[in-house]
C-alpha cells in the first residue's frame, strides 16, 4: 500500500529515537522512500550513519548546510513529501510546532510544508500532561495534525504511564491508512463506541457489557478506506484502531460535548452503547455502609447523542446511521427507533444472550433505512464493519 510514497521522516531527540530506525525498515519493506531529518538532539540517541544506511538515503541536519541547500533546497525537501511524519515527537517539538518556530531544519521544514504531518508523540509522563503539552496538542490537533499515541507504559526514564511512544508497526498503519487511496478519501466521519461509564461515586459505575468491538471495526474499515476518522469511545475493552483520532471519554454527557466538537462531519456512525441513565445523586465521596440502611440511587436521563444530532437544524451530517440493540422483536423496535431518532439508517441486531453477539466477534444485523429493511447473514464483526463502510462509501459519493 506505500510502494513509491515518499515520507520525510523528522526524528526528535528522544530515547525512543531508537524505534525509527525499525519504523525505516518497515517503511521501506513496503515500498515507501524514506528521505530522513535529523534534529541535533536526536544525533546523541542515533547515529546519522545507521539511519542513513537504513533509509538508503542521504541525512539532512542542517539548516546552514550550503552543500544540501545546493542539492535540494529547504523548501523543496519540505514539499517533496506524500506525508511528513515526526518520530519521536518530543515535547520541544511540539511546542515549536505549535509556536510556529522556526530555528533549526526539523522545525522550518515543519513550517514550509505543504503536505500533511502527523505527530508521534514521545516523552516522560509528566511532560505529556503538563498543561502546556496538552495546550500545543489541541493547538496541532486544530492545524489538522495527525497524531498517533503516545501509548501508556513502563517508560524508559523508569515511570509508568501515557508517554510511550507507539510501536513501529502501528506507526505504520497509520500512515498507511493516513496514505489510503479509497473512496472516502478527504471524507471525515464521526463513530462513537463502546459504553459509556457513569458514576455513583469515584470508584464506583454503572455501565454495560458492550466491548467496543464493532464500532472499532468499523472505524479501522472506514479508515482503510481513506476517511478521516474521529472516534469518539468510551472505555471499551479492545484498544482503539490505529490511524483515527481518538478522543476517549467516560460519561454519555463527555460523549455529547466530544461529539459535538468533532462536527462538522460527512457522516456519522453511532455504534456506542451509551448508558440512557446516569446518577444524579452521584457522591464525590466514597458511599460507606451505614447501619441507617442502603444508599438510594437517583436518576436522571442522559442526553440522547443520536437524536440530538439527527435532529439539527444546521450542520447536520448528510449520513446518520444509528445502531439498534434489541433483545426482542427486533426488526419492529428498529423500525420504530428510526422515525423516532430521525437518522438515516439504523444498524439493528439481537444482543440477547443466546446469540452471545454482545462481547462476541460475530454480528448479525439488519440494516433499516427508508428504503427498507435488509437482512445480513452472521458474519464476523470485521466483516460486517467491512460491508458497512461500503456502504457508507457509495452513499456518500452518490
Ligand atoms: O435508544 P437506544 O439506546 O436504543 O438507541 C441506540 C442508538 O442511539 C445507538 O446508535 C446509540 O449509539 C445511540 N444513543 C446515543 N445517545 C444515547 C442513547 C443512545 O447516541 N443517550
Amino acid at each position: 500500500m506505500l510502494a513509491g510514497k515518499h515520507i520525510l521522516l523528522i526524528i526528535g531527540g528522544g530515547i525512543a529515537a531508537f524505534k525509527s530506525l525499525d519504523l525505516i525498515r518497515r517503511l521501506r519493506e513496503r515500498g515507501a522512500v524514506v528521505t530522513p531529518v535529523l534534529t541535533r538532539a536526536a544525533e546523541e540517541f542515533v547515529t546519522p550513519l545507521s539511519v542513513s544506511a537504513l533509509a538508503g538515503s542521504k541525512v539532512f541536519r542542517d539548516l546552514f548546510d550550503l552543500g544540501d541547500e545546493a542539492e535540494m533546497g529547504h523548501i523543496q525537501l519540505s514539499r517533496v513529501a506524500d506525508l511528513v511524519v515526526v518520530a519521536p515527537a518530543t515535547a520541544d517539538l511540539m511546542a515549536k510546532m505549535a509556536g510556529g518556530l522556526a530555528n533549526d531544519l526539523a522545525s522550518t521544514l515543519l513550517l514550509a510544508t505543504d503536505t500533511p504531518v502527523m505527530i508521534v508523540p514521545a516523552m516522560n509522563v509528566r511532560m505529556w500532561e503538563h498543561a502546556a503539552t496538552q495546550r500545543n496538542l489541541a493547538t496541532l490537533l486544530g492545524d489538522g495534525i495527525a497524531v498517533v499515541g503516545p501509548n501508556k507504559g513502563d517508560m524508559a526514564c523508569g515511570e509508568h504511564g501515557p508517554g510511550r511512544m507507539s510501536e513501529p508497526m502501528e506507526i505504520v498503519a497509520a500512515i498507511e491508512a493516513k496514505l489510503a487511496d479509497g473512496p472516502l478519501k478527504g471524507r471525515r466521519i464521526l463513530v462513537t463506541s463502546g459504553p459509556t461509564h457513569e458514576p455513583i461515586d469515584p470508584v464506583r459505575y454503572i455501565a454495560n457489557r458492550s466491548s467496543g468491538a464493532q464500532g472499532t471495526a468499523l472505524a479501522r474499515a472506514l479508515a482503510a478506506l481513506g476517511a478521516e476518522v474521529v472516534f469518539v469511545t468510551g472505555p471499551a475493552d479492545v484498544p482503539p484502531p490505529d490511524g483515527v483520532e481518538v478522543i476517549a471519554v467516560q460519561t454519555a454527557q463527555q460523549m455529547k460535548e466530544a461529539v459535538e466538537a468533532a462536527l462538522p462531519a460527512d457522516a456519522a456512525v453511532f455504534a456506542a452503547a451509551v448508558a440512557d441513565w446516569r446518577v444524579s445523586s452521584a457522591s464525590d465521596r466514597k458511599l460507606k455502609k451505614t447501619k441507617d440502611g442502603l444508599p438510594v440511587l437517583e436518576f436522571a436521563e442522559n442526553p440522547d447523542i443520536l437524536h440530538g444530532v439527527s435532529q439539527m437544524k444546521q450542520g447536520r451530517p448528510p449520513l446518520v446511521v444509528g445502531f439498534a440493540a434489541e433483545t426482542n422483536d427486533v426488526l419492529e423496535n428498529a423500525t420504530a427507533k428510526r422515525l423516532r431518532k430521525g437518522c438515516d439508517w439504523i444498524v439493528a441486531n439481537d444482543v440477547s444472550p443466546a446469540t452471545g453477539i454482545m462481547g462476541g466477534a460475530e454480528n448479525a444485523v439488519t440494516l433499516i433505512s427508508d428504503a427498507g429493511a435488509e437482512e445480513w447473514p452472521r458474519m464476523g464483526k470485521d466483516a460486517v464493519a467491512q460491508k458497512l463502510a461500503a456502504r457508507i462509501a457509495s452513499a456518500i459519493n452518490t
